[in-house]
């Protein structure tokens, strides 16, 4: 008989075709759905997840023999690492895979956000070019960049913004000594000294809400804020009162705290683009995350080691 998975969330296809051949798969969106599965709770062995599925210590506890909770993503913030912990269940994630299309993606927001690439293909497509010019941009080239979350994604971010002559300087809770970039101990000394802010931290309780009012207003009327970390790392509503009163220049923003939910505030301004949590939505690197996240599945059953564990 095939080992019980039990999914939790909207799983990716490509994730649900891999876990599908050797193994039994129900998925449920949340813990609210567990009845729907509870007469099979102990014949569950692993729970496959997203980054943002919600895995807390309650519905743990009522899958006595889970082993493995697999997260098809990096962040793992909805998932109670300690519980698991507590219960002898192993966490994994999906790190550097996707690197390179999450720091693409904050690139791209930097630009269109700046160059305002959005709303002039608006203004074209509307008609209005032969009315009259359009609005300058910023220059992006040359900005002073501040990277939140010196990291694996952080890392790639700042190497194609070196590729555009951006001063690099970034905030943590340590230093990276091998770094060559400025350190700053906190979001709001880095937001004083840089244009244009990218967050690129984990979320979770930690790092709620770290980018506040003051954080944003120390960015300024020029300056530039682009979330592709959490929607929970930003103080939303300080975000939308700061771009909407001309406290905070302009934003990139693929993530939000209450997805798919966005705030409509957002929808009418002219100075914002919204993506849909894309960081890492490409074919490729959907199938490297899947391959990746069905391969620590694999492990598990094997009694093999796990490919990569979430940090201890
Ligand atoms: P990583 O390599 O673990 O880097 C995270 C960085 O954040 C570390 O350098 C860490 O440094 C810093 N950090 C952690 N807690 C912090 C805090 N309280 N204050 C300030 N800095 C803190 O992770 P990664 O692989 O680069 O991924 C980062 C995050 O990006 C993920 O957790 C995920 O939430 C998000 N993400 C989003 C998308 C998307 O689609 N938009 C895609 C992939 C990932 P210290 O430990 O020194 O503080
Ligand atoms: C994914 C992400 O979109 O890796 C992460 O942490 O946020 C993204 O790569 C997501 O986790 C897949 O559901």
């Amino acid at each position: 008989m095939k080992p019980a998975v039990l999914g939790v969330g909207g799983l990716h296809p490509m994730f649900v075709k891999n876990i599908e051949e050797p193994f039994t798969l129900d998925i449920i969106a949340d813990e609210s759905e567990f009845d729907r599965v509870a007469e099979k709770a102990a014949e569950y062995r692993a729970i496959a997840a997203t980054g943002e599925s919600r895995v807390p210590a309650s519905l743990l506890a009522r899958l006595p023999n889970v082993g493995l909770i697999s997260v098809f993503g990096v962040g793992y913030d909805g998932v109670d690492v300690p519980a698991a912990r507590a219960r002898g269940v192993a966490v994994t994630h999906t790190p550097n895979v996707l690197n390179d299309d999450v720091a693409d993606l904050a690139i791209g927001l930097m630009l269109a956000a700046s160059r305002k690439m959005v709303a002039s293909d608006r203004f074209v497509r509307s008609g209005k070019w032969p009315e009259g010019r359009f609005p300058l941009g910023t220059k992006l080239s040359g900005r002073r960049l501040g990277i939140l979350g010196l990291g694996r994604i952080g890392h790639a971010i700042a190497h194609r913004a070196e590729a555009f002559g951006m001063a690099i300087s970034y905030a943590q809770r340590r230093r990276d000594e091998a770094s060559p970039y400025d350190y700053y101990p906190s979001a709001l000394e880095l937001a004083r000294a840089v244009d244009v802010l990218v967050a690129i931290l984990p979320g979770g309780e930690s790092t709620r809400g770290i980018i506040n009012g003051p954080v944003l207003e120390a960015l300024g009327p020029d300056g530039l804020f682009v979330n592709v970390a959490r929607g929970s790392v930003v103080d939303e509503p300080a975000l939308i009162e700061a771009l909407g009163s001309g406290k905070l220049g302009a934003a990139g923003l693929d993530v939000f705290v209450d997805e798919p939910n966005v705030p409509p505030a957002l929808f009418g301004m002219e100075n914002v683009v919204l993506t849909p949590h894309i960081g890492s939505a490409t074919s490729q690197t959907r199938q490297a995350m899947a391959d990746l996240a069905f391969g620590n599945l694999q492990a598990h059953f094997a009694g093999t080691p796990l490919i990569t564990p979430v940090p201890a």
